[in-house]
């Protein structure tokens, strides 16, 4: 998608319920476009406009608050919210229990650093090894920090355990991954608008395709070879789903290299598609697993790096670390996070109320949507158009209607609301997705 979403102009006129209406434009690569907001949604459009860093491309909606799958405006319209912070907010805006664990620990101790001890942490680190069955956790903040710290973590062993020569260490990845944004996961990016003029870009890497195990057997015959990175299914792509058995038959090819299976499960793990990681659905248990997003359930952020003995203590004091990684109020967070993924079965509920979700868009027989696919609520449909800005024009119905999604590459949609949504308010937002395709005007 070529939306800047960049705000050109802005004039006022009252709008049928008295309040003021703003015409907005948008820029695009192609075209200009308009929409008529609000005047405090103006104000707050203009303020990121003017203030802040243009790197992303918003719809024009302004939240202020969040509960359960809702999310509502400055005017205080509701949406559902079929987005979840990008999946960070599996367990819903504002879970009561997080907001009091998250306000309890923030008034008794936040930060110690790891240059001292604190009573949270170690209760954190028994807590989630023996939640995924590893020995240990490195804990770290963003979600692209964890993918480095576990890059990190795969050339070291490929050095002190595999025994590749120094500065030799190659590490496979896949074409259209998506891993975050430093200079180093956007190295092997192969999205030109995550790579274009960010060089010179780390060495070491190896892109394969993606489900296609025949590369992966060729590539990780290679003794440089320290590791094998993958997303169970490719979120950001448009998730994309590699066929069965791709998952299990990559890790044996890793085991018979002795490579390591890395997967960055950040945005499939944590129950979003109907497991508790999706590396479940073929029992692989990874070398090195990688989480984010909804370790914290949308309250700060809050990643990890899984790994056993032989690969995590590769690292030693003082050769890695964060000012944040492990801090008081993040270690109590995710436990609580991780125990109501559990004690509200939303790995359950994710796989029901994702095929529910997928059989009644299939019910809608849409001439414009050309593929429905996905697993639990990580879901996507393809949008059939000859109108290049089909998807971001449907997303924009789709929030008038009162639903909030966000187009990927273009033609695509995807659909992954917090995952106790119920039964009524699937069917509500399919009626929403009706509503609105026969209502865009393309
Ligand atoms: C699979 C995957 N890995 C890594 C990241 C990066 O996470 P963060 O944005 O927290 O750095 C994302 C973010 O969308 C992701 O989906």
């Amino acid at each position: 998608m070529a939306v800047s979403g960049r705000i050109i102009a802005a004039s006022g006129n009252r709008g049928a319920h008295g309040t003021l209406r703003v015409l907005i434009f948008f820029t695009t690569y192609y075209l200009a476009f308009m929409y008529t907001v609000s005047g405090k949604t103006a104000y707050f459009l203009e303020l990121e406009e003017k203030h802040g860093a243009h790197n992303y491309h918003p719809l024009p909606v302004v939240l202020q608050r969040g509960q359960g799958v809702h999310v509502w405006d400055v005017d205080n319209k509701q949406y559902y919210d079929f987005l979840s912070g990008y999946s960070a907010v599996n367990q819903g805006h504002c879970h009561p229990a997080l907001v009091k664990t998250l306000s309890e620990q923030a008034a008794r101790l936040t930060l110690t650093s790891r240059a001292f001890y604190n009573d949270v942490l170690g209760e954190y680190e028994a807590f989630i090894t023996s939640f995924f069955g590893f020995d240990k956790v490195l804990p770290v903040n963003t979600g692209v920090e964890a993918v480095e710290s576990a890059l990190k973590l795969c050339r070291r062993w490929g050095y002190a355990v595999k025994g590749i020569p120094e500065d030799k260490a190659k590490i496979i990845v896949c074409a259209n991954n998506f891993h975050g944004r430093t200079i180093s996961v956007v190295s092997f990016s192969t999205d030109k608008s995550s790579t274009n003029r960010f060089g010179p870009f780390t060495p070491g890497f190896v892109v394969i395709p993606y489900n296609d195990i025949g590369a992966l057997t060729l590539a990780a015959a290679d003794p440089d070879v320290a590791g094998f990175l993958v997303e169970p299914i490719q979120g950001e792509a448009g998730v994309e789903i590699p066929g069965d058995g791709y998952l299990s038959q990559a890790k044996s090819i890793c085991q018979q290299h002795n490579v390591l299976f890395i997967a960055d499960e950040i945005q499939t793990g944590l129950c979003r598609t109907g497991k508790m990681l999706c590396c479940d659905y073929e029992s692989v248990r990874p070398d090195i697993l990688v989480l984010g997003k909804a370790l914290s359930g949308g309250m700060l952020p809050v990643s990890a790096v899984l790994a056993d003995d032989a690969v995590m203590l590769t690292i030693r004091p003082g050769e890695h670390g964060s000012t944040y990684g492990g801090n008081p109020l993040a270690s109590k967070v995710a436990v609580e996070a991780l125990k109501i993924l559990k004690e509200e079965h939303l790995a359950e509920n994710a796989m029901a109320m994702g095929e529910l979700l997928r059989e009644g868009l299939r019910s809608l027989q849409s001439p414009f949507i050309d593929t429905i696919r996905g697993r639990g609520l990580l879901n996507a449909i393809v949008i059939k158009h000859p109108d290049t800005d089909a998807a971001w024009k449907l997303c924009l119905e789709l929030m008038e209607n009162g639903l909030l999604a966000k187009p990927t590459h273009g033609d695509k949609i995807r659909l992954a609301p917090p995952l106790m949504i119920t039964a009524a308010q699937i069917n509500e937002a399919v009626g929403i997705v009706e509503k609105s395709l026969e209502g865009v005007k393309w």
